[in-house]
């Protein structure tokens, strides 16, 4: 071995360290070259993109997409657009991200079955810093898991038995409070304030009055900046929600403070023990980390708004289909006197509500349903792609988004016949899987569903037993406006009948 080393070393006249190196680099070159002409291989073989197109750097279709966001006709008609355009699966840019639409229920199932694996939640860095970058929907993998286990406690199936009385008399005094002796209300923003309430107490234990009136009025503009283009400038509706979100925050923290001081002084009202706030201020996460003042804040303020706009807006929709569709309010009316009565001839107090109660109300939680497939709050978000993926025969490369959607299923006629018709009676079988997707799907599944449920069925309990109620405008049909919620112009305007009957007897 030495003498041929030796050998070779005198035929190039080599020291026997340098010829090392040499061998050295040529064994690296070839392996450079074989590397490359591999993946030189590989791109000529990959799979095309997925069509579509980016239009201008950066700015992509950014304008044309925030514009359409405004009206419901005109998010299901950009939809209807690209896809006959490109097909259901395509790309587009949407503020300087290439973003594949996987709009079908398949598309819909490989985004949320995947989710943690090949593909992780993603938002934009704007909306990541506006949402909170420590909150629960802002996280991904691991640490989301630990976060939503955390807040679980409060809005698992267990938990709604433990918040339907409060919910309960929540809604009777807001009736009380706001609706009643009324001629004329804009039932949107009624139904704000009993939706704000309602996640305030369960979150901070605050009752309506003026602090709730002053977290309630920076919402507005905060959730419109998730709509906005992202520009922190004075005059730009982005600038305005971030300062809108500095004013939550510090009221937040006056709150905080003040429950502080209770816990160090063991004087916290046996009421306000079992808030939200009370158990992020004194129980550690599954570490044993005490939460940190911006991570308290932050799932807070996601709670308040999560639990409030969508709520409202779906409620104040479904009221106005209720008046357009006097069948349905009858319908309704049949199936809460029911309960009623059930709880009469039982001799039970029918002020107040079980999850049993809950579970009777199937119709009206159809009609529900329905105005959630025409209008939903959400019609869909990003996650981002950890590795190179193929799918249906195309290559999305690693760091794209996938953007699940519900805009093109919901509004399918294969999923759902005469899909503009508002039908209720559609609800009594079930839609195929991964068609209808109004609280997304996956891990980040809406973790108020429960809530939100319980509390928008209890509300129409209550105002079907009490109220009949007709549309000021009732030729009212469009435009319906998202800001970025779905409503109507006049947000339901509507005039209001106290049911005198129910009194008397
Ligand atoms: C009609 C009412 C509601 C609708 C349509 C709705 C819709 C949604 C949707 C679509 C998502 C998933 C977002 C994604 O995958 O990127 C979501 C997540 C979430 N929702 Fe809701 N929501 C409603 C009510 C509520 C309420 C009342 C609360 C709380 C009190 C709430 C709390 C949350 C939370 C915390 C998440 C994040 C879950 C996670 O990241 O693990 N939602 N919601
Ligand atoms: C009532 O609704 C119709 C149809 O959407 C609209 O054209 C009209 O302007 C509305 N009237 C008022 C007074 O808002
Ligand atoms: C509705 O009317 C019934 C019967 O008078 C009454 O017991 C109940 O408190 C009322 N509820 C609301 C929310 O006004």
């Amino acid at each position: 071995m030495a003498t041929s080393w030796n050998g070779l070393s005198s035929v190039f006249n080599l020291a026997e360290e340098n010829y090392v190196t040499l061998i050295t680099a040529l064994a690296f070159t070839v392996l450079w070259l074989l590397r490359s002409g591999l993946s030189y291989f590989r791109c000529r073989n990959r799979l095309p993109l997925p069509p579509g197109n980016f239009g201008f750097p950066f700015i992509g279709q950014t304008v044309e997409h925030l514009l359409a966001m405004r009206t419901a006709d005109g998010v299901r008609q950009w939809m209807q657009n690209q896809v006959e355009k490109h097909g259901p699966l395509f790309r587009y840019r949407f503020v300087g991200y290439p973003i594949v639409m996987m709009s079908q229920p398949e598309g819909n199932k490989f985004i949320f079955q995947n989710e943690g694996t090949s593909n992780h939640m993603f938002w934009p860095s704007h909306m990541s810093t506006l949402i909170g970058p420590q909150c629960v929907i802002t996280q991904g993998g691991e640490r989301h898991k630990l976060v939503r286990r955390h807040l679980n406690r409060f809005f698992d199936r267990n938990a709604m038995s433990r918040h339907i009385h409060g919910v309960n008399r929540n809604a009777i005094r807001h009736f009380t409070n706001h609706w009643q002796g009324k001629e004329q209300l804009v039932a949107l923003d009624m139904i704000n304030l009993y939706s704000f309430s309602i996640i305030c107490n369960l979150a901070l234990s605050l009752e309506e009055g003026p602090l709730m009136d002053k977290i309630m009025e920076q919402f507005h503009p905060w959730s419109q900046g998730g709509y906005c283009l992202p520009i922190n400038f004075p005059g730009f509706c982005y600038y305005k929600a971030l300062k809108a979100r500095g004013l939550i925050c510090n009221l937040l923290d006056g709150l905080m403070k003040q429950r502080r001081r209770q816990i160090a002084e063991d004087h916290v009202p046996e009421a306000l023990q079992k808030d939200i706030l009370n158990r992020l201020l004194t129980v550690p996460d599954e570490e044993g980390n005490f939460h940190q003042d911006s991570f308290i804040k932050d799932n807070l303020l996601f709670l308040l708004f999560s639990g409030y706009d969508t709520s409202s807006s779906t409620l104040a929709m479904t009221i106005f289909y209720i008046a357009k569709n006097p069948h349905v309010y009858k319908q309704i009316l049949q199936e809460h006197q029911l309960i009623v009565d059930g709880k009469r001839s039982n001799g039970e107090d029918e002020n107040v509500m079980t999850m049993e109660d809950i579970s009777a109300m199937k119709y009206t939680w159809g009609v529900i349903q329905e105005t959630l497939r025409l209008h939903p709050a959400v019609t869909g978000t990003y996650r981002k792609t950890v590795t190179d993926l193929e799918y249906e025969g195309y290559h999305i490369p690693k760091g794209w988004l996938l953007n699940w959607n519900n805009q093109h299923s919901h509004y399918n006629p294969k999923y759902f016949k005469d899909p503009l018709k508002f039908d209720p009676s559609r609800w009594e079988t079930r839609p195929p899987p991964f068609t209808y997707l109004p609280f997304g799907g996956g891990a980040h599944f809406c973790l108020g569903f429960e809530f939100s449920r319980m509390s928008m069925l209890i509300f129409i309990h209550h105002l079907v037993q009490n109220y009949s109620w007709s549309l000021v405008n009732s030729s009212y049909n469009g435009p319906f406006i998202r800001d970025p919620f779905p409503r109507t112009q006049d947000k339901v305007l509507i005039s209001v009948k106290q049911l005198i009957s129910s009194w008397m007897f």
